[in-house]
């Protein structure tokens, strides 16, 4: 690292204090150790967690692009989440606070409650016939229930498919029939921003299609009479008072490499791939990851304010803080509702020290002004962080400022549902340039490339690509090892291709810029372009259809939409409007366009593909770059 005093730019130090208290007393030392010994640095971090068995090899690279880790190796992730707590004085410690939208329900577990919950779902599941490997698809909220439903299956060695509960039917059937789950998990309805939404109902209407799928657990949250179906589906609460419920049940033991979970998300055409995540090298990654750049200790008190339904939640609200014996706080709710103080009434109510959100959160908070988080103790705060997308300077230095009071530092982590854990990403003892998740994680280099795969010069934008595997790399995409291959090792042989661009300054500091590929990022959520097209042409008004992102001041990226109707359909505002609800209801109101525009051509190459480049462009007012392949 260069000389501190010689940062270029804008520089943030980490202060005195936050440098004596973090784990990390050398980060050179570190980083130079796991550069000369990538697999002796990761067996450290597994060494700090228990294993039935030890590996026989930390990194099998004989079958690339298939990396295996900690091969040999004998482990459950709920041993290390649950289990081997108990046996400490942390069975005793609060696993998780919850509090509902509302406010007035609150519910805590201990890791001993936990074990208990976890054991019960666990025993339930099991019952329903479900055995190691096969997979369950969980549509849950943001309530404690989607934990224990996760590691109950972790548990049995079943492989669990969450679907983010703001998810419509098509999305939620696609999902559970590429993942032929044979059970789903859900509940009657989800409170969002005081409303109610009928997840069973959307589950009831994607299972028409879905024959795999024998049963359904139904948790009761909202209250709300639903259908039910005698054969099929079963209220969680009378299942719970059965004797099968409440016995004992032994936490699996697991191979390294056995598949943990799938989760699905967009990639450049139709299908959302089921990213394949195992419970070894997974384990690790999450573990030594939150435990450096989060700093957590004891005393700590993190919230992660995603949902469990992404792979931050799954990495940071689920897996990570109970490797690390943490306490973890979850809200129902969003952050604006009922009024903008929501979040930080939370932390000044839970005493929380670590919070991690999205930019888009953040720049939505901005708007409503200082005064909402002044009407609040922060003062328990110690340290933050974003994920999700860029973060512009002005929302970092807002968030620096009047959320950390200029104490805490911003670990803006840059990471991929593929990654499974933080790649880019600050630790609290690194200086801090505002937009810049500074350098790779500990074991890992990153670099920016040309067409041609040779590096371009500092401060010049390319692909941005890893070098080395990593423990918690996605394993393949699950059904598709093909598609695994060709996704992320074909472009570089040799190296990841991470799908974004990205500028590298002369400090060795990573900029992100965002997605290259036909992925549009809506406020940290990833969409992809062919999703959205398709569910277009899905409406019986519509021949074909482009999706572009757009600049948004909240969203971070607006989805834009140019349509070519059918003869016999004209022009309108309504049909506009009926087309941006038809994308919500199919797909999920996160992919709701911002505009529909009716055009009576699209700019395509000769061999028929939509250059979105090109619309793009001319949204933008910008030049239209080379066209020399339009058809036109
Ligand atoms: C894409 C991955 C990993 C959790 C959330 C999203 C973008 C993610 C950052 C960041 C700039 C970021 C990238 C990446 N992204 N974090 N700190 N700075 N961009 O997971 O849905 O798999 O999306 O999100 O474009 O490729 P995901």
């Amino acid at each position: 690292m260069p000389d501190k005093t010689q940062l270029e730019g804008e520089v943030y130090h980490p202060s005195a204090e936050v440098v004596a208290q973090a784990h990390i007393k050398d980060w050179e030392a570190i980083a130079e150790h796991a550069r000369n010994d990538l697999q002796g640095f990761w067996a450290e971090c597994a060494d700090e967690l228990e294993w039935y068995q030890k590996w026989d090899k930390v990194l099998d690279d004989s079958n690339k692009p298939f990396f295996k880790w900690f091969v040999g190796g004998k482990v459950n992730i709920v041993h290390n989440c649950i289990d081997r707590h108990l046996k400490t004085w942390r069975k005793n410690k609060l696993a998780l606070i919850w509090e509902s939208e509302d406010g007035k329900e609150h519910r805590t577990f201990s890791y001993y409650a936990m074990n208990r919950e976890v054991t019960r779902m666990a025993n339930i599941i099991k019952s329903m016939g479900v055995q190691k490997g096969d997979r369950v698809t969980i549509y849950l909220p943001r309530i404690p229930e989607i934990v224990f439903a996760m590691l109950a299956c972790a548990k049995i060695g079943a492989v669990h498919s969450v679907v983010f509960a703001g998810f419509s039917t098509d999305a939620l059937q696609g999902r559970i029939e590429d993942s032929q789950s044979r059970l789903v998990i859900t509940c009657d309805g989800s409170f969002v921003n005081g409303k109610v939404i009928e997840l069973k109902r959307t589950v009831d209407e994607a299972l028409k299609r879905c024959p795999s799928v024998e049963n359904v657990i139904v948790i009761k949250r909202v209250g709300h009479d639903v259908p039910v179906d005698p054969l099929r589906d079963h209220w969680y609460h009378a299942l719970s008072a059965l004797p099968v419920a409440n016995g004992k049940c032994p936490t699996e033991m697991m191979d390294a490499e056995d598949p943990l979970y799938i989760l699905y998300t967009s990639g450049s055409t139709g299908k959302p791939k089921a990213i394949l995540h195992t419970h070894g090298g997974y384990m690790v990654g999450t573990y030594a990851t939150l435990k450096y750049v989060f700093d957590l200790k004891d005393d700590d008190r993190w919230w992660c304010a995603a949902d469990p339904g992404w792979v931050t939640g799954h990495s940071y609200i689920v897996y990570g803080p109970m490797l690390n014996g943490a306490t973890s706080f979850m809200f129902e709710g969003g952050p604006a509702y009922p009024y903008p103080n929501r979040w930080w009434q939370c932390v000044e109510r839970y005493g929380i020290t670590v919070f991690y959100t999205a930019p888009t959160a953040i720049r939505g908070l901005m708007r409503f002004g200082e005064a909402w988080p002044n009407k609040h103790d922060l003062s328990s705060l110690r340290l933050l962080g974003t994920v999700g997308e860029p973060i512009n300077p002005e929302a970092w230095r807002w968030y620096h400022r009047v959320i950390g009071k200029s104490r805490c530092p911003i670990m803006d982590t840059w990471w991929q549902t593929e990654t499974g854990m933080f790649m880019i990403t600050p630790t609290p003892v690194v200086a801090l340039k505002p937009g810049s998740g500074t350098r790779p994680f500990f074991g890992q280099e990153a670099e920016v490339v040309n067409e041609n795969g040779d590096p371009v010069p500092d401060g010049e934008e390319g692909y941005l690509v890893l070098k080395h595997p990593w423990p918690a790399m996605l394993r393949t995409i699950y059904g598709d090892p093909d598609r695994y291959v060709k996704q992320y090792w074909s472009k570089y042989p040799g190296r990841y291709l991470t799908g974004d661009s990205a500028k590298r300054d002369k400090d060795g500091y990573f900029w992100i810029i965002g997605r290259v590929d036909d992925v549009i990022n809506v406020s940290g959520h990833r969409l992809g372009t062919a999703e959205i097209e398709s569910a277009l042409v899905s409406h019986p008004a519509v021949a074909e259809a482009a999706a572009i992102g757009l600049p948004h001041e909240i969203k971070g990226t607006g989805i834009h939409c140019f349509c070519l109707l059918r003869a016999g359909h004209a022009p309108s505002e309504s049909l506009a409007e009926e087309l941006r609800q038809h994308v919500a209801q199919h797909i999920s109101p996160i992919a709701r366009p911002e505009t529909v525009k009716f055009v009576d051509k699209l700019p395509k190459t000769r061999s028929g593909k939509i250059m979105r480049r090109v619309l793009k462009a001319r949204a933008l007012g910008m030049p239209e770059g080379d066209i020399s392949t339009l058809e036109e």
